[in-house]
């Protein structure tokens, strides 16, 4: 059945979130390793359908997002909708409820740095995220640069086109290949000023990274003026995770080698807040699920929770001296 995958090339652009969303594994597979090229990551949209199944079906929102339905489209967001049992599956719901906080937290935290003078906020693998497109800060100068592998920012802008969804003056598109280019010299060029503070929202990216580029990441961070601020999801190591969880990160892993965007980069959640720290980080806060769920999944009425620690979310401030 594979062998007929090419057939879908010429049709590759156009239906590829249809195929996608109706699972047909081995037309999946073929379609993205033609499609790597010049087609952004899998997982980008994976997550943006995520954010957008969030505003569909989950009452109250943790994560409001009024474009997020926009940016996925009207095709995708009409399957997503006629899905409604399929999104009830307890893993379907764990996921989103995942995406849904760690946007918050990231969306919270930038909120935060605002009054303490931050007006630059660098979204480093940004994907479909629709922050600077509802900028709330943009009236007293917040300015957004969105960083992006080039493949997957082209893809982005052609989405933003189609969905009618105005590009701001105060966003510069800033494409980068983490692993190939220099994060401090294309965000220069893109007009980031390193003299002033930064906030990073860095939401699902850190696993698909080389600890190289991760630490060049960090080190840039940290070498920022005090009150830069950067937020991250990462992986547990696996020796750290329960049986229930480990078997969630497995079912997980499969489907993304489908993808062909494998998980790469795992932490020890103590050594990598020693690590922060000896980069010049201070304030420093790690929640994994019980705390996110704790802090904003408490008597729902859906019971709508994270049901798995594989993934947790950590913020570090750089000090102010
Ligand atoms: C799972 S998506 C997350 C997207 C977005 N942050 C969100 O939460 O919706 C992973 C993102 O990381 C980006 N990415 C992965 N590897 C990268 C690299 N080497 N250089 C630049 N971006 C990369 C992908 O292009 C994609 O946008």
């Amino acid at each position: 059945m594979c062998r007929k995958a090419p057939a879908f090339r010429h049709l590759a652009d156009k239906s590829f979130e249809i195929l996608r969303l109706l699972s047909i594994p081995c037309v999946k597979a073929r379609a993205i390793s033609y499609m790597r090229q010049t087609i952004a990551s899998r997982t980008a949209d994976r997550v943006a359908l995520g954010r957008a199944a969030h505003q569909i079906f989950d009452e109250p929102k943790v994560f409001e997002d009024p474009l997020a339905l926009r940016i996925v489209g009207a095709e995708a967001s009409a399957v997503l909708r006629a899905g409604a049992d399929e999104a009830q599956e307890p893993a379907k719901r764990s996921r989103r409820a995942f995406f849904a906080a760690r946007g918050r937290y990231a969306e919270d935290e930038l909120a935060a740095s605002v009054p303490r003078g931050v007006r630059q906020c660098v979204i480093l693998g940004a994907g479909l995220d629709t922050f600077a497109y509802r900028n709330p800060f943009s009236g007293i100068g917040l300015r957004v640069f969105e960083v992006d592998h080039p493949a997957t920012q082209a893809w982005k802008r052609e989405r933003l086109q189609r969905g009618g969804i105005a590009i701001p003056s105060g966003l510069s598109f800033v494409p980068v290949d983490f692993e190939e280019q220099s994060l401090p010299a294309e965000l220069s060029r893109g007009g980031f000023d390193a003299s002033q503070p930064g906030f990073f929202s860095w939401l699902g990216v850190t696993p698909y990274l080389t600890r190289t580029a991760f630490d060049t990441t960090i080190g840039f961070i940290a070498g920022l003026p005090g009150n830069s601020e950067v937020v991250f999801d990462f992986l547990v190591e696996r020796q750290f995770l329960t049986p229930g969880e480990l078997a969630a990160l497995r079912r997980l892993e499969s489907r993304l080698e489908l993808a062909g965007e494998p998980f790469k980069l795992f932490f020890e959640p103590a050594k990598l807040e020693q690590d922060l720290r000896r980069s010049g980080f201070e304030s420093i806060e790690r929640l994994g699920a019980a705390e996110l769920n704790r802090r904003y999944f408490a008597n729902r009425a859906d019971a709508l929770r994270i049901l798995s620690g594989h993934g947790n979310l950590m913020s570090a401030r750089v000090n102010l001296t």
